[in-house]
């Protein structure tokens, strides 16, 4: 957690932006795993974090917009919390850490907003992505749960989204601390990988290097596998084959949630083939090339098709690509055969940061022209990459029989890829290549400042299976 002052600042922020209404943000409570006392372990929503920096379940903020004056609901420790969990700080304490003095028990929340309701004061609530929170908002708000998203503010996502995006010198901090436990997850699985084991083993070893590092836990479900065709393979059962690419993209979050997330993809056996190498350099450039012409001020989009015709001019010169590389990006041979995923996604609090806020969690269209002159990470396709936005870059390419199939019986791409040699790449799997970029005022620079994750064909050669 931040010093008090940073979050008494954020607070503030939001009210000058939003001008009217209370603002509504709950926190996260525990959620069951098979009875309730036996829970995942908890993580706190991050836009509460972002505002509170309390990583405590069961809690709520309320902030007058109109006034400033800021509540925090939550209830403090009973005697069986105390037997069963042990002492905790009152809420009173936990509160003053976050700048707040005015605290109350969590079922005053309930009157709290049916009063605002009723004298039609304006509530203002982000769109919930867990059934518990959209259980309370639709107990606090008297709506329907199915009708939660044609209520969410707007003007408090788009605030939000716009402070959550841009960066500050503290969590810049973080982001590059949080580099390191993607540093170490990647070189144990480098030097532990080799033909004989299973994913499940590195899987097991690698998920529990956040912790140890002191952290909170993994970003996300390990994706460690070989096949790196399927984007988010996360069955691991395999065990490791002489000859094939195994693709480790993971990362972990620090204890105040910043998270990392990288990806490399190198042969089990430490050795690439001439074809895996061929593949993995047009992957590398494409990687490579982002850093070499990110500017603050310029569009996602823009990145994203410098990279695809970096893909495609690489896979021209392998036969694969039969056209210029403008056309073929141009009829999307890149993102409907080769790399069927976005080039980039925000980073922070989340992994795909504010994600929860737009873009996949509900139908975001009604919103483009105002996301377009926001500009925020909650849009992908209308993104500006401002000062302060930090971001993955991630370029893949995959063969993905299924998808090689569909198009060639569909007949898209006639003429623009050579099928017949397709085929004879259907056992490659996929490599993609991952690292993270934080945006700066005249360029950009990688998270985690001088020290790199092995990445060439000759460095990952000099470390994979070495113990
Ligand atoms: N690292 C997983 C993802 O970016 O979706
Ligand atoms: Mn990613």
């Amino acid at each position: 957690m931040f010093n008090s002052d940073v979050y008494v600042r954020r607070r503030k922020e939001l009210c000058r932006r939003m001008g009217k209404g209370l603002i509504l943000l709950p926190g996260n409570s525990e959620s069951p795993m098979s009875y309730e006392a036996n829970a995942f372990d908890f993580r706190q929503d991050s836009t509460f974090l972002y505002y509170f920096g309390l990583d405590v379940p069961s809690l709520a903020g309320v902030i007058d917009a109109e006034s400033g004056e800021t509540t925090l609901y939550g209830n403090d420790t009973t005697l069986d919390d105390l037997i069963w969990t042990g002492p905790t700080p009152s809420m009173q304490e936990r509160a003053a850490t976050s700048g707040v003095t005015d605290t109350k028990p969590l079922p005053h929340l309930d009157t709290r907003i049916a009063e605002a309701v009723k004298a039609g004061r304006k509530v203002h609530y982000l769109p919930p992505y867990r059934g518990e929170t959209s259980l309370l908002l639709s107990r606090l708000l008297g709506t329907p749960a199915t009708a939660l998203f044609e209520g969410i503010s707007t003007d408090l996502l788009f605030a939000v989204a716009e402070m959550r995006e841009k960066k500050e010198a503290c969590e810049l901090e973080e982001m590059d601390l949080a580099f390191f436990i993607g540093y170490a997850m990647q070189t144990v699985a480098m030097k532990m990988c080799r033909a004989g084991m299973s994913e499940n083993e590195l899987i097991g070893t690698l998920d529990g290097i956040p912790k140890i590092s002191g952290g909170w836990g993994v970003a996300f479900p390990s994706i460690i596998t070989q096949h790196g065709e399927t984007l988010h393979h996360l069955q691991g059962r395999d065990i490791l084959e002489d000859g094939r690419l195994l693709l480790v993209d993971v990362g972990g979050e620090r204890a105040s949630h910043y998270c990392s997330d990288h990806t490399r993809t190198y042969p089990v056996n430490g050795r690439f083939t001439q074809r895996q190498k061929e593949i993995y350099n047009i992957v590398l450039e494409a990687h490579d090339r982002v850093p070499q012409i990110l500017r603050p001020g310029m569009l996602y989009t823009e990145l994203h098709r410098s990279a695809e015709l970096v893909l495609a001019e690489g896979l021209r010169g392998t036969g694969l690509v039969k056209c210029s590389a403008e056309d073929a990006v141009e009829a999307g041979v890149i993102s409907g055969l080769f790399m069927p995923h976005g080039l980039s996604h925000g980073m922070g609090l989340d992994v795909h940061d504010c994600q929860a806020l737009g873009e996949r969690s509900f139908d975001f269209s009604p919103f483009a022209e105002r996301a377009a002159a926001s500009g925020t990470c909650i849009h992908r396709k209308t993104w500006r990459l401002n000062e302060g936005t930090v971001m993955s870059d991630e370029p893949g390419i995959y063969f993905i029989p299924a998808l090689i199939d569909k198009c060639r019986a569909e007949g898209r791409f006639k003429g623009l890829v050579d099928y017949d040699l397709l085929e004879t790449y259907k056992d490659f799997g996929g490599i993609r290549i991952e690292d993270d970029i934080v945006v700066t005022s005249d360029g950009c620079r990688i998270v985690g400042g001088e020290r790199h994750i092995p990445v060439t064909v000759e460095e990952l050669e000099a470390v994979v299976g070495q113990d």
